[in-house]
């Protein structure tokens, strides 16, 4: 879980209409013990009042440079200083312009050309603006800054348009906050191998059957792995989730692709987490053109693919983790598999409990050890519940490091 208590963070809200959106990322870095103060934009509050902000976080909310400051100093200075990280959520192109070309005539502008902390911002707009080269060069230099960005959601906009430009999900937020207010880098030097989402197998050119994975889960523990220093590889089956960067992708489609991908870079590796929901079975053969209908009942002759896990064998990683999503029996069904696919640790996901599931943030999951310990987590973050793991299997890693397993 991410503790960042009496951690230090400024958030700029700046005018887009996802700027309501922040008063939840406030809450919940509230929910993680940090003191938040919030600067806003005049434009942000046309969309949101500054109201809002103080009534959450019990500071008052910094508008403007010249008025209704206390504190001893100049108010951006002050606030610049006492930062340990600056978040703005939403970035809007224009603070995203003027940030990058050293710009300062508000509140915000002049705190974040005055902060040395590190700085983050979660871009939101319409696609035609996302897309312009003026601001995508803009992203380019505040990365060159040292700013961190956190990817834009593909989805519905608000003009009810689809395309880039939706501000992240607050998981994804307060993740990325987190990691920078808590630079934990005890994966450092570790090669982790993460699969993650569906499998698709084809029946025929225009059919196929897949599962509800949406890959979210697999693609925490990669980004917090990354994050804590881990040098990773992700197998990813088809989804629709931005690629994070700072890791190898190899992207697959069907079981046996990821057999293959999972297989070929096993070697080496420090740990390998089977997040991916692999189909059990695949069409026995694909038929080369559409299939017509005809008689009232149609049988598709199924065969079993390559359970991966158990296939590891002989490139078995140090820590080997798998996962369990269950509907029934769960805890029994996932303790046998731990035992059957010789794993140290199965993380077990009831999908029909409140607030777990597949395309959620969040995830309810018991992760169960080789040595028979069960450990229940609550309702968290999958972003959380991803760093649960980690801290498992860097206990693991450690633990045969020092050969004390
Ligand atoms: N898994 C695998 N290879 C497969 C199928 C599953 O490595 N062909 C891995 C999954 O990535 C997961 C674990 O095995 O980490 C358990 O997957 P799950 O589908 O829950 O279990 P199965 O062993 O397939 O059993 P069942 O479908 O009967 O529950």
């Amino acid at each position: 879980m991410a503790h960042l208590t009496d951690r230090r963070i400024v958030l700029g809200v700046s005018g887009s209409i996802s700027a309501y959106k922040s008063a939840e990322v406030v809450r919940e870095l509230l929910a993680t013990g940090a003191d938040v103060r919030v600067i806003m934009t005049a434009s942000a509050a046309e969309f949101i009042g500054p109201m809002t902000f103080s009534a959450l976080t019990g500071n008052s909310v910094a508008m403007d440079q010249f008025s209704g400051y206390a504190g001893p100093g100049e108010a951006h200075i002050d606030l610049a200083m006492w930062a340990e990280v600056l978040a703005v959520v939403p970035a809007t192109a224009n603070i995203i312009g003027k940030a990058a070309n050293g710009l300062a005539d508000d509140m915000l502008s002049t705190t974040l050309l005055a902060c040395e902390a590190p700085r983050c911002f979660a871009p939101a707009m319409n696609f035609r603006m996302m897309r312009h080269p003026a601001v995508l060069s803009n992203l380019e230099t505040l990365k060159s800054h040292g700013c961190f960005i956190i990817e834009s959601a593909f989805g519905p906009l608000a003009n009810g348009e689809v395309g880039e430009g939706r501000l992240a999900d607050t998981g994804h937020i307060i993740q990325a906050i987190s990691a920078l207010a808590d630079p934990r880098r005890d994966l450092e030097g570790k090669r982790i191998l993460v699969s993650a989402g569906p499998t698709v197998e084809p029946i025929d050119p225009v059919r196929y059957l897949t599962n509800r994975s949406s890959g979210k889960m697999g693609y925490a523990v990669a980004s917090m792995a990354a994050q804590r220093g881990a040098d990773v590889t992700l197998i990813a089956g088809p989804n629709r989730l931005e690629s994070p960067r700072n890791m190898r992708i190899v992207p697959i489609i069907t079981a046996e692709e990821m057999c293959n991908a999972v297989i070929g870079h096993a070697e080496n590796q420090d740990a390998v987490i089977m997040a991916a929901a692999v189909a059990d079975y695949r069409p026995k053969s694909v038929a080369d053109q559409k299939i017509k209908k005809g008689a009232d009942s149609l049988v598709l002759e199924m065969e079993r693919t390559t359970d991966i896990l158990t296939a590891l064998g002989d490139h078995r990683p140090q820590a080997l983790v798998g996962f369990a999503v269950e509907t029934n029996n769960g805890l029994e069904y996932a303790g046998n598999k731990l035992r059957e696919k010789n794993l140290d640790m199965i993380v077990f996901n009831d999908v029909t409990a409140e607030g777990a599931g597949f395309d959620g943030e969040t995830n309810i999951v018991t992760l169960l050890h080789r040595d028979g310990r069960h450990q229940e987590l609550p309702l968290m973050l999958k972003s959380e519940v991803a760093d649960c793991i980690l801290d498992e299997i860097a206990s693991i890693l450690r633990a045969s490091d020092t050969g004390t397993s």
